[in-house]
């Protein structure tokens, strides 16, 4: 049985920011809500988050969150509040009351380390119970350890001490195996040895890394890319992270059939889904619960967001938002789609063209300088340049609905709410007011007046 606690209660004070640390997002998710991702793929009993600074917003971050799955399989998150943050030990002391009696192991892992595979949870669990071990912690060898604990270990790689980075001697900091922040404890042994934990070092907190110096046995498990185990601290960290991040994503997906051109001018999140054969051209991003189909080509210059597209779509410089466009359609250059937009199979949705809310049936165009919000447009219809739905009254969005085959004419308003039926067309430069049935041809302008033989009369000298 394996309960996990998340140490979040932290501000994370040399982020300099308002925001608690483990909310800072990374590649469209918090920290914490990574962290607790990593962990989505071993049996848990429970699940703890330990809150303090800014408790209330991590809390509605986490249980509003977009990815922690309302998943039956996993227990429901619980939180524990840490009211002073006087270190990651007495962080962990505050669960004594709430665990008490719990026979299994405890998974701890520093809200900060949002890099972690599934798979290194997993080898460290196998490690401690293989051995079992009092507690076994992840480490890993950097190249600059700079800021992070130094694990000192014997001949049998186990534990003897974890001295933190600004209580090292010159000496120590030679050492570069580093504490990664994740450790598995086994309770009932820890839940003796937690009141034990002094204050005595440099920043007079409680370390949870000095209980090592009262278990036995505790084992070190190196992580084989420790790039997994990078703590973010401050900005540069975060920016480093989302760069390891990125190289993760775009690597998957080129091996999977994906063209990137220019990949260092791309992002992608984690969460976005590709098929083989398509293509991103340079400057895109794609964000959210994105999901892309065979043979589309994206970009240059797009950024795709929570939205659907289908197979063989083409979105050139445009923001698509919230959205979902069906096969082979073509979108923009400089469209915008948001606010659930729906694009039928073969559309054309053109220059400067802002869809909101608007739902346009397959083969139909919506070419040129239009805005078109809480429209319903049937099969082939066409939009000429410069229609506007007027939607709003200054209080309240209309409907405008648009029959199959109808064509408006160019610089036309729709004056919503107003139905148009199938087949209608609309003469240029009309501003309609009242619904249109089938088979019209509407005209709501003044006629034009052509006075021949008409002159300026001449100024009087
Ligand atoms: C910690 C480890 C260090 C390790 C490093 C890995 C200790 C004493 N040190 O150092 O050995 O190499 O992580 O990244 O544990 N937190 C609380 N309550 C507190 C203090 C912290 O919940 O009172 C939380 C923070 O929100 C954070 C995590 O614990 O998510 C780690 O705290 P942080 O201050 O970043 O520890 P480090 O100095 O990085
Ligand atoms: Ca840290």
């Amino acid at each position: 049985m394996v309960a996990i606690a998340i140490l979040a209660a932290g501000r994370g004070t040399r982020m300099k920011s308002d925001l608690p640390k483990v909310l800072h997002e990374l590649g469209g998710l918090t920290l914490v809500e990574r962290v607790l991702q990593s962990c989505q793929e071993i049996q848990i009993s429970r699940r703890i988050v330990i809150v303090g600074y800014r408790a209330e917003l991590v809390k509605e971050a986490l249980i509003g969150g977009k990815e922690i799955p309302e998943n039956p399989q996993f227990p429901p998150l619980e939180f524990v509040e840490q009211t002073e943050q006087l270190g990651t030990g007495h962080a962990i002391q505050q669960l004594l009351p709430h665990l008490e009696g719990f026979q299994g192991d405890l998974l701890v892992l520093n809200g900060d380390v949002p890099l972690l595979r599934a798979e290194t949870i997993k080898q460290l669990i196998a490690v401690h119970k293989q051995h079992q071990n009092s507690a076994t912690l992840l480490t890993a060898n950097l190249p600059n350890p700079q800021g992070y604990g130094r694990v000192f270990t014997d001949s049998q790689n186990l534990v003897e001490q974890i001295v933190e980075d600004r209580d090292c001697t010159q000496a120590q900091k030679q050492n570069h195996r580093i504490n990664a922040g994740v450790y598995c404890f086994h309770w009932p042994d820890l839940e003796k040895i937690l009141p034990e934990l002094k204050a005595d070092n440099d920043q007079k907190e409680y370390y949870l890394t000095d209980t090592v110096n009262f278990l036995s046995p505790v084992m070190a498990v190196d992580v084989e890319d420790y790039q997994e185990i990078l703590g973010i601290n401050d900005r540069k960290h975060l920016a480093t992270a989302c760069d390891i991040l990125q190289t993760r994503v775009k690597d998957k997906w080129m091996t999977a059939g994906v063209t990137l051109l220019d990949p260092n001018s791309i992002t992608i999140d984690d969460t976005v889904e590709l098929q083989p054969d398509v293509v991103i051209e340079p400057q895109t991003h794609l964000r959210g619960k994105t999901s892309i189909a065979s043979g589309s080509r994206i970009g240059p210059g797009s950024l795709i967001e929570n939205s659907q597209i289908g197979e063989n779509v083409t979105v050139l410089y445009s923001v698509v938002s919230d959205s979902i466009v069906a096969e082979n359609s073509r979108i923009g250059p400089y469209a915008h789609l948001r606010g659930h937009a729906e694009i039928g199979a073969n559309c054309r949705v053109g220059n400067f063209v802002e869809l909101k809310n608007t739902q346009i049936g397959d083969r139909s165009n919506v070419a040129h300088l239009s805005y078109l919000g809480d429209a319903t447009l049937g099969e082939k219809v066409n939009i000429g340049a410069g229609t506007i739905t007027a939607n709003y009254d200054g209080k309240n969005k209309h409907k405008t609905q648009i029959g199959n085959q109808t064509k408006i004419g160019s610089n036309s308003v729709l004056v919503a709410p107003i139905t148009l039926g199938q087949d209608v067309t609309v003469a240029a430069g009309s501003v309609v007011t009242e619904d249109v049935p089938n088979d019209c041809l509407v005209i709501a302008r003044s006629r034009q007046v052509v006075k021949p033989g008409w002159k300026l009369k001449e100024p009087k000298k």
